[in-house]
């Protein structure tokens, strides 16, 4: 009987990896199942190896990853996490071990294992993190602007290439963003995303202009009691102020993106109708929007009331044109995102940690995670470009600065892996 390292050495030798080929994809199996695996079968041994020691040592052996990816021993190597582990990693290995962890492991491997209900869903999805603006939006005491300017160069080093920064709304509504000229000033030298702002009105769109906005969001509502509330005017009013953006962005070639706040539920009026939905979507999109973000503003959709409303708005935007923006109060936000996938909807908004809310929608909680989003498309298959661990930094150093843990579950999940690895 060999003793368990004597095995796994064993296995390590390169040249008899074909032959321990079953071996080794029990491994893969046993590690995702059970943590844990019992070899029986390739040199007649039978021995439980344990989890830990054998990440331990094959993380480390990248001869063996090598040789892995020389033989084509499909998803092993990428169940390590081997070839995007960076050498400076701040996570032990074991932290690895979860191979959803990599943003770009999905070459190939999970594809295989789509079934036909994955295959309408788009390769790639672009996110739009909203947490800078939406997330802080929303907090009791005023962030200082260092640490606002911090968290959106941790998102941008994390490969989000959209991070909506701030807005140029009235310091008396969302006094939490008076700063947004000095914040839009920090982040001019920052490369690699754009920096979209929320402006409501003409004033703001001259005051983040000046200040350097390239891009600009207007932010109607499809219900007239939640216009009045967030925004003192009513549906056509508003409609009329961001007629006036639109124009006169496109003077600039600015882009200009449309929310819709209030897509499926308000918190005054309740059901909000699809057809309400699909009219101000319309009027966005005549008006010249270059995307439209349909917003359920306090979370209570599910696929059951998101679907219809979907349905009317494809019925009058095209596809490419939209995104989706869901909170995640309810807990129906993945689901309502992966209906929306589903549905060919490509550009999906989030928030790191989950921060976020609305000040005038009592009850909304955050969005939904930027980490869960990325987490399930790993899953899937569909590309992001984001780095996961980046992210979950971002994350730490937003929520270490709120003094409150991650709204992320996946978040929360993998960093218990890191602190139970560490302890090995
Ligand atoms: P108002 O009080 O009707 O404005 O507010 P007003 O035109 O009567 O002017 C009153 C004062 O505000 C004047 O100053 C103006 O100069 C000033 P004063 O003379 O009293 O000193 N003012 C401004 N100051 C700075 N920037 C401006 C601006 N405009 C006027 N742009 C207004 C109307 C639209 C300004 C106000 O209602 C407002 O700022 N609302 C913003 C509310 C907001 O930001 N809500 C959260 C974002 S929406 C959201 O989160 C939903 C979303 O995420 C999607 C989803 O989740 O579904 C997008
Ligand atoms: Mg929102």
């Amino acid at each position: 009987m060999f003793s368990k390292m004597g095995m796994l050495h064993k296995i390590m030798q390169k040249e008899s990896l074909l032959d321990h080929q079953s071996a080794l994809m029990q491994l893969v199996t046993g590690f995702s199942r059970y943590g844990g695996v019992t070899i029986d079968r390739a040199n007649g041994v039978e021995e439980s190896l344990d989890l830990s020691q054998i990440c331990k040592e094959i993380t480390k052996t990248r001869e063996l990853g090598n040789a892995i990816d020389k033989y084509n021993i499909k998803g092993f190597s990428q169940f390590l996490n081997w070839t995007s582990r960076p050498n400076d990693t701040p996570y032990p290995p074991c932290y690895l071990v979860n191979h959803h962890f990599r943003s770009d492991h999905n070459d190939g491997c999970t594809k295989e294992f789509s079934s036909k209900l994955l295959k309408s869903i788009p390769d790639f999805v672009k996110i739009v993190e909203v947490g800078p603006r939406d997330g802080l939006q929303n907090e009791k005491s005023i962030i200082p602007t260092d640490v606002k300017v911090e968290l959106i160069k941790l998102l941008v080093s994390a490969g989000l290439s959209v991070v909506e920064a701030t807005s140029f709304v009235s310091p008396k509504w969302v006094p939490q963003l008076a700063d947004a000229k000095d914040v839009l000033a920090a982040i001019q030298n920052v490369e690699g995303a754009s920096f979209p702002v929320l402006t409501p009105n003409l004033k703001g769109f001259e005051a983040a202009i000046a200040a350097g906005a390239k891009e600009v969001a207007v932010f109607p509502a499809a219900s007239e009691s939640f216009s009045k509330a967030n925004l003192n005017c009513g549906i056509e009013d508003n409609l009329s102020r961001c007629r006036d953006i639109a124009l006169a962005s496109r003077d600039l070639s600015i882009p200009v993106r449309g929310y819709i706040s209030c897509v499926v539920g308000c918190p005054l009026e309740g059901y909000v109708a699809p057809a309400k939905v699909a009219y101000v979507a319309k009027s966005l999109y005549e008006m010249g929007c270059s995307e439209i973000s349909l917003g359920d503003t306090i979370g209570v959709g599910t696929p059951g009331s998101v679907i219809p409303m979907l349905e009317a708005v494809l019925d009058v935007v095209p596809v490419d044109k939209l995104a989706v923006h869901f909170h995640d109060t309810y807990g129906q936000a993945l689901s309502n995102i992966l209906i929306s996938l589903q549905m060919g909807i490509s550009t999906v908004d989030s928030s790191v940690s989950g921060l976020g809310g609305c000040p005038y929608a009592k009850g909304a909680t955050g969005n939904v995670a930027t980490e869960d989003v990325v987490y399930m498309l790993n899953g899937i298959g569909v590309k992001t470009n984001v780095d996961l661990r980046k992210l979950m930094l971002a994350g730490d150093f937003i929520c270490k600065y709120l003094g409150r843990s991650s709204g992320s579950k996946a978040a929360t999940a993998l960093s218990k892996v890191t602190a139970h690895a560490s302890k090995l």
